[in-house]
């Protein structure tokens, strides 16, 4: 069993760009009154307390989510995703952060279903501890699986309503994870082509990473999304998260102009040194914004 656990990395400058996709796509999903499911494939805790130990003991969110809060003027998507992230802190300090299953919860309506696989037996544990403090409509509409996301999502798919996304979030502990999500994605447009996939990975130089996004990129059946936000050089030692990325297949139309927007001030929020850049692709298309914050002499004062 491996020993990531995002309770040290929550709110960090990842989970910044991921949850600011995902609440956009939750809200596309919203915009038709068609009941769907949300089915992620590795959840986490579902919520994290930032001053907890874990949290407290690389800050990572001090360089993420932190840096975000108190801004004036930001994209739609930003403020969107400030939203959620403030409507679990009333108090207006940010002491608790959301993941993927908490921005879920907080979309679904009635009809509306989460499925949540968790593998690792304590984060589960803790899932199911906090998904059992929410009201009843919540429980009512989740499932959580102990169980193993890649495996588990064949048997949900299509899903009955036929609307659905699926976020695959894995750790990457494992140099595999990154030949079972693309497998993964594979096998759910074969059972799902309309299914909305999201998948987030980190920018690592390993040679599986490049592997996977090739080969997500030659999707040609479906349109795609993608996108990656770089926010220092990657350091000497090769420790520490320097960017990530996100590739959505099927996603909503919105999705790229929203990202045109938000992904040069994410850039410039977030960045830590004159390395930090961006890039935005999309299917059928070269790329059409990629960029580096502009060096110290350029910068406005
Ligand atoms: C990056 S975290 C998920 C964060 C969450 N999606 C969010 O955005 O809030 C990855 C999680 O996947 C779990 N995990 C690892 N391998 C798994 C697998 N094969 N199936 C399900 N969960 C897995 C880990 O224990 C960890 O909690």
């Amino acid at each position: 069993m491996f020993s990531y656990r995002h309770a040290f990395h929550a709110g960090n400058h990842a989970d910044v760009l991921k949850h600011s996709i995902f609440v956009h796509v939750l809200d596309y999903f919203n915009r038709k009154d068609a009941p769907y499911w949300v089915i992620d494939t590795h959840a986490g805790a579902g919520i994290y307390d930032l001053t907890s130990d874990w949290a407290v003991q690389n800050g990572e969110f001090i360089d993420g989510l932190d840096r975000l809060l108190g801004a004036e003027l930001m994209p739609p998507m930003v403020a969107r995703y400030l939203e959620e992230v403030h409507h679990f802190n009333p108090d207006g300090v940010a002491n608790f952060y959301p993941g993927s299953p908490w921005l879920a919860l907080r979309a679904l309506r009635e009809r509306d279903r989460l499925r949540l696989f968790e593998m690792h037996p304590s984060e589960a544990e803790i899932l199911k501890h906090n998904l059992a403090q929410q009201d009843r409509a919540a429980i009512r509409q989740s499932t959580v699986y102990e169980a193993d996301g890649f495996n588990g999502l064949k048997a949900l798919l299509p899903p009955p309503t036929r609307r659905g996304l699926v976020i695959i979030d894995p750790s990457y502990e494992d140099k595999l994870d990154y030949r079972k999500t693309l497998q993964t994605v594979n096998d759910g447009l074969a059972r799902f082509a309309s299914g909305c996939f999201l998948v987030w990975y980190p920018l690592v130089q390993r040679r599986e990473v490049q592997e996977m996004v090739r080969s997500l990129e030659r999707l040609n059946t479906v349109e795609w999304v993608h996108a990656t936000l770089t926010v220092r050089k990657p350091s000497d030692d090769g420790f520490g998260l320097h960017g990530s990325g996100m590739f959505v297949v099927n996603p909503p139309w919105t999705l790229h102009q929203e990202l045109e927007q938000t992904l040069p001030w994410l850039r410039q929020k977030l960045a830590q040194d004159d390395r930090a850049a961006f890039t935005l692709t999309r299917s059928g298309q070269k790329a059409s914004a990629s960029a580096r914050k502009p060096t110290k002499s350029a910068r406005r004062p």
